[in-house]
């Protein structure tokens, strides 16, 4: 018999014979978002081009403003992108970097963002640096001193994450931008795990750029996500793809909504659905998206210590230092995969198995595998304990 879900987990879609635990991969939209999006889309289909032409522009400012207010931060420098990749693609493209220059990267951050600045580091003689960040960690100085240290007079960028992926760690981000842009270093926030699992208010931190998802943990559909750049930084960058807005006139503001608001047909169903998204999981419980955040937080919390009680397994990090995703180590290691495109053996045994759905990463930076599990609002603490039981069997 597989474990209950959640009273909540009547409003998503999620297969009732699946134990889903892996919110952070790509999120989870619910049953109303869909249903809107459905709208919009046959709304679109019944005439694209009036579509296109005359109703999009009015839902997409509506969008724009209620992602900005949902984040405190400016409407004129945020951008819809289908996701977080490509706004961290796009700030690092933009960047015009000197044979010599230093982009900083702990060794915890998300592979495909990692790659991107190694590709530009290699066409431009600029230099990843990389900074070891202990794992298990026990405070949040043990992240921010090697990522300061690494600082020099050369280093332009650092890419920090709101939450690490192959980790789960809620990193001290808050610090580390201050820190880093009073040394003069720009961060770019990697919020790809950002808005709806830690709280955000952009205007305060003031990160040069915040590149994150929507469609994780605000459940919007997939291909919702945004790039913030901070007003003194909107001059300097441009959309991936080069398109009309390039030959308009216009004032910095004006070119930056033509260049990164029109990049091509698409379809837009994703971003203007996220003022019903951000309002619908608000209002499913009292006290709204704290409320949400909360109890997810106490929901992953509960259930890593289930896992270690469990495994006999040491927690990799203080509870302070975890939002609604955690990871254990693997005990027994055994051989790493340098792709992600290999499929980890124990995650293929535990979901066509056991039909559990959770992430196994393989991270030879580490030299290690992660197990990790996610929590929303769908979610029943017996669900980990069903998987608590199964690892036991198994690891
Ligand atoms: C920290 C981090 N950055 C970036 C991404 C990429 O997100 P996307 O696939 O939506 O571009 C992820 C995805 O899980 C992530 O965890």
């Amino acid at each position: 018999m597989l474990p209950q879900k959640s009273e909540f987990a009547k409003y998503w879609s999620i297969n009732p014979n699946t134990v889903f635990l892996n919110h952070g991969s790509f999120g989870a939209t619910t049953k109303l978002v869909l249903e809107e999006q459905d709208k919009l889309r046959n709304q679109l289909e019944s005439d694209p081009v009036w579509f296109l032409e005359e109703v999009v522009e009015e839902m997409w400012l509506d969008s724009i403003l209620s992602l900005s207010n949902f984040l405190n931060a400016d409407p004129k420098g945020m951008a819809f992108l289908s996701n977080a990749t490509s706004g961290v693609n796009t700030v690092l493209k933009s960047l015009s970097l000197n044979p010599g220059d230093e982009i900083i990267v702990p060794n915890h951050t998300y592979q495909a963002c990692w790659n991107a600045v190694d590709f530009v580091a290699s066409r431009t003689g600029a230099e990843t640096v990389i900074v070891e960040i202990p794992f298990p960690v026990n405070s949040k100085e043990e992240i921010i001193e090697p990522i300061l240290e690494n600082v020099s007079r050369k280093t332009r960028l650092a890419i920090i994450d709101t939450v690490s992926s192959p980790t789960g760690i809620r990193m001290p981000f808050e610090d580390l931008i201050f820190h880093l842009q009073s040394k003069k270093v720009d961060v770019l926030l990697d919020a790809a795990h950002g808005p709806g699992i830690v709280p955000l208010d952009l205007n305060k931190l003031k990160p040069a750029y915040c590149a994150g998802n929507l469609h994780k943990w605000i459940c919007t559909p997939k291909g919702s996500a945004f790039l913030h750049i901070r007003e003194d930084k909107i001059g300097g960058i441009r959309p991936l793809s080069i398109s009309h807005g390039a030959s308009v006139n216009g004032t910095i503001e004006e070119k930056f909504r033509f260049e990164f608001d029109w990049q091509g047909t698409c379809d837009p169903t994703p971003w203007l659905c996220i003022p019903k998204a951000i309002s619908h999981i608000e209002n499913l419980v009292d006290g709204g998206w704290s409320e949400v955040m909360r109890r997810n937080r106490e929901l992953v919390l509960a259930a890593r210590k289930i896992l270690s009680e469990e495994l006999g397994l040491d927690l990799p990090c203080p509870d302070s230092m975890i939002a609604s995703l955690a990871s254990i180590i693997i005990p027994n290691k055994g051989e790493i995969a340098n792709s992600v495109f290999d499929t980890d053996p124990l995650h293929s045994k535990l979901i066509r198995e056991f039909g559990i759905q959770v992430p196994v990463f393989n991270w030879p930076h580490h030299d290690r595998r992660y197990l990790r599990i996610s929590a929303h609002l769908y979610n029943h603490i017996d669900e980990y304990k069903y998987l608590a039981k199964v690892l036991s069997d198994l690891i």
